[in-house]
């Protein structure tokens, strides 16, 4: 049963203590939903379209939770692996905090922020919940649950994979590289619909987002078709 959301209040940066779940404050930019129920434009994905959400190379922000212990971290290194069923590999360097996490619980989400992300993105990447408990609360990131995933979800991105572990333990330990099967997705339908996404017509704050280095990130550039003269 979903609840309405308290007027006035907000829960990040610490303005109500205990944090209200309900937020809908301008601390909140992103999303005012807590539930996906309550998230219009997020539509379910078709598996054999999935991979189409990362093929692009976007830098994404990775989610998990174990135990109550929830945290995103920022990772530009993810990439496809297989259509069917979809797989991607991501690299969690050992200092991460989440990777801790997804080891535990064996489960991962992956999602595409966008171009009005830029600054939670990098905040994320660069403070670790080692450091700061309240990484989360400081970032500002909205989450939401998507009934059925034990993991939050950040809302406001263009689009979300759910993903399994394929436990692979040398690799993991090797060269820090985990691969994942996608279980579910979803994306906004504002920027993809029908199995591809739709940057030239949407609204340029969709544009999912490029790092390159130091903080330095493009904002996907204009289509091009290679059957085009
Ligand atoms: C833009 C950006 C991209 C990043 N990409 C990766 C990556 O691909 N793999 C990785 O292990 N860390 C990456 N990082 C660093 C982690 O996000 C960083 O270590 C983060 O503090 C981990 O948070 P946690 O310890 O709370 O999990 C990236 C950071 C930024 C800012």
């Amino acid at each position: 049963m979903l609840t309405e959301p308290t007027l006035g209040q907000h829960c990040r940066q610490g303005k109500v203590d205990p944090p209200n779940p309900f937020c809908q404050g301008v601390c909140d930019p992103f999303s005012r939903a807590k539930d996906i129920n309550m998230q219009h434009h997020i539509q379910s994905v078709a598996l054999d379209r999935a991979g189409r959400l990362i093929n692009h190379g976007p830098t994404v922000l990775v989610s998990a939770r174990h135990d109550g212990v929830e945290n995103v971290m920022s990772v530009a290194w993810c990439c496809g692996l297989d259509f069917d069923p979809p797989k991607l590999t991501v690299v969690l360097d050992k200092i991460a905090q989440t990777r801790i996490l997804i080891e535990r619980s064996g489960q991962f989400v992956v999602q595409v922020p966008t171009i009005d992300q830029v600054v939670l993105t990098n905040t994320l990447g660069t403070t670790s919940l080692h450091d700061d408990p309240g990484k989360l609360a400081h970032s500002g990131a909205p989450l939401f649950e998507i009934p059925g995933h034990d993991m939050p979800f950040v809302g406001g991105c263009a689009a979300w994979l759910a993903c399994r572990v394929i436990p692979e333990p040398h690799v993991q330990n090797e060269y820090d590289l985990f691969v994942a099967e996608v279980t579910a997705a979803w994306a906004d339908d504002r920027v993809f619909r029908n199995g591809r996404w739709h940057f030239e017509t949407a609204d340029p704050r969709f544009r999912t987002i490029h790092h390159v280095a130091g903080g330095h990130f493009y904002a996907i550039g204009e289509a091009r078709n290679a059957s085009d003269p």
